[in-house]
């Protein structure tokens, strides 16, 4: 029987380190579904499509092919043929992949592309609306929190130790804009699904909550 595992929440909640280990310590594999909304992202930006312009996005959707592939154990995005992993980490196509990811077209391309992928094999798979609309059969649905401020301070350590310049009043105003957006947008908002879990992981290590969860299964 395949035992899925969802797990939803905001930015910076601590998702795909957890889920990471999570996946590795039970053997499953884990599906980042942001990195795909992030490869659609790149090539509207790319393509020069003005990414507020939902009807443009739709019709340029279609030819974005995006496929998942798995390099020793580490998930890559193919966008049209290319291994786009080490592009769609930069601050302007987060923005980006969030008000891309409100066209209907895009969602609906990358949620096959994902049920596809779990219903071969056990997963751990993050995003929004993986235990709402994704999966949701799945065995066991997480939603992850902590505060803005947290989430915050979090990824500006993460661009200060990458060497990347960064100002952690800027990335919580952006941070509250993302949620914002992914929250009360009409496809698929970021919700809890009634029958998740919440963590808050503002208090707890990376380790302490992928023990949780392991616990929990
Ligand atoms: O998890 P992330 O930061 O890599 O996601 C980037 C954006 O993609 C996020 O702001 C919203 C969107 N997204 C989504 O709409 N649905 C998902 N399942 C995953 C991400």
């Amino acid at each position: 029987m395949i035992k899925n595992i969802a797990i939803d929440g905001p930015a910076g909640a601590g998702k795909s380190s957890i889920a990471k280990i999570v996946a590795s310590k039970l053997g499953y594999i884990y599906v980042d579904t942001g990195a795909m909304y992030r490869a659609m992202a790149l090539f509207m930006l790319e393509k020069n499509v003005d990414i507020n312009d939902e009807d443009a996005i739709g019709k340029a959707a279609g030819e974005a092919d995006i496929k998942i592939r798995y390099e020793n154990g580490v998930q890559c995005v193919i966008l049209n043929g290319e291994n786009v992993n080490d592009r769609i980490r930069t601050d302007e196509v987060s923005n980006a992949a969030s008000k891309t990811s409100v066209v209907k077209k895009v969602r609906e391309r990358l949620v096959a592309l994902q049920q596809e992928l779990a219903s071969k094999e056990n997963v751990v798979m993050d995003g929004r609306d993986i235990g709402t609309k994704v999966l949701p059969d799945a065995y066991l649905k997480i939603y992850m929190t902590a505060s803005a401020e947290v989430r915050a301070k979090r990824r500006y350590d993460e661009n200060i130790s990458k060497g990347m310049e960064s100002n952690l009043e800027k990335i919580r105003q952006e941070i509250i804009e993302r949620d914002q957006r992914d929250m009360t947008r009409k496809e698929s908002p970021l919700v809890k699904a009634w029958d998740a879990i919440e963590i808050d992981t503002g208090d707890m290590t990376i380790e302490e909550v992928a023990d949780r969860i392991i616990g929990m299964i």
